[in-house]
């Protein structure tokens, strides 16, 4: 079975399923690939009218997998992360999340692009950057404080401290906590598209034409000095130090 499963309904509907959850669904560089490659044709097939990516057992994700950091770090434009992070900046169909469990890293970043986020009573967020000797990604250092406020944003960056699924939907990072968040997202999703889909792409690129370039730029700004990161001392100690707790 493969890591990222996909599934069309008959409404329309693409459902992206993260399925490595003996990993607690950490990312590698083939999911991201495989995720890419999901939103891309979902954009270029006129029956699919609306995206949610959910994931498989009690967890969203723990983030980019730490192993695959380590021995494929992502430093270049071609990279499947890259690929990943511009495919979701740039996904002109609603895209919609259903998280539960640990949203790790890149698990909460995405969200920011989401255009609707539902959360089971059981998600926690984090973005562990600083703690891992990263810096944050996937535009969230502009879009996070733009979000919540600089100082709330900035504590939890600079923390690595994790919230709620009460804090997320307080903040407007998730519009609704719910124990069957599937299900609530497939019917969020099902209401969408029975919408006029043209009237549906339009209304999305109007709601995000005003900030579109600027996260794109930020995007870029972050993954370079992500890269360099990445191969920094600091960020080595912290991948070793998780490594060898794992007892790898
Ligand atoms: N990369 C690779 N493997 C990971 C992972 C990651 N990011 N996160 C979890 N896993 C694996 C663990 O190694 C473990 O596998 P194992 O049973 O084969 O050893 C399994 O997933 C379960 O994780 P575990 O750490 O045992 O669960 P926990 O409940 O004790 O802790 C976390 C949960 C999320 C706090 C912890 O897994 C963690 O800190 N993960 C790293 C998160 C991270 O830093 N991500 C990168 C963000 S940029």
């Amino acid at each position: 079975m493969s890591d990222v499963i996909s599934k069309k309904s008959d409404e329309g509907v693409l459902t992206l399923t993260l399925n490595r959850p003996t990993k607690m669904n950490a990312l590698t560089r083939e999911m991201y690939g495989a995720l890419a490659t999901g939103l891309n044709e979902a954009a270029g097939d006129f029956s699919i009218r609306a995206v949610i990516i959910t994931s498989e057992g009690d967890h969203f994700t723990a983030g980019n997998d730490i192993k695959d950091f380590m021995e494929n770090p992502p430093t270049n434009d071609d990279s499947e992360v890259a690929k990943f992070l511009g495919s979701i900046l740039n996904f002109p169909k609603p895209l919609l999340a259903a998280v539960k469990g640990n949203a790790v890293g890149v698990g909460t970043t995405m969200l920011l692009h989401c255009d609707v986020v539902l959360a089971s009573p059981t998600a926690n967020f984090s973005m562990p950057f600083t703690s891992l000797g990263l810096v944050p990604e996937a535009g969230s250092s502009y879009l996070f404080p733009a979000l919540v406020g600089y100082q709330r944003a900035a504590r939890i960056f600079l923390t690595g401290e994790s919230f709620s699924a009460t804090d997320a939907k307080e903040m407007g990072l998730v519009t609704t906590i719910a124990t069957d968040v599937l299900e609530q997202a497939q019917l969020v999703a099902s209401q969408i598209a029975a919408q006029p889909p043209q009237a549906v792409i339009n209304t999305k690129a109007l709601l995000k034409a005003s900030k579109h370039d600027a996260v794109e730029a930020v995007m870029k700004a972050e993954f370079q000095l992500f890269s360099m990161a990445l191969q920094s001392e600091e960020a080595m100690m912290a991948f070793m130090n998780f490594m060898s707790k794992k007892g790898k």
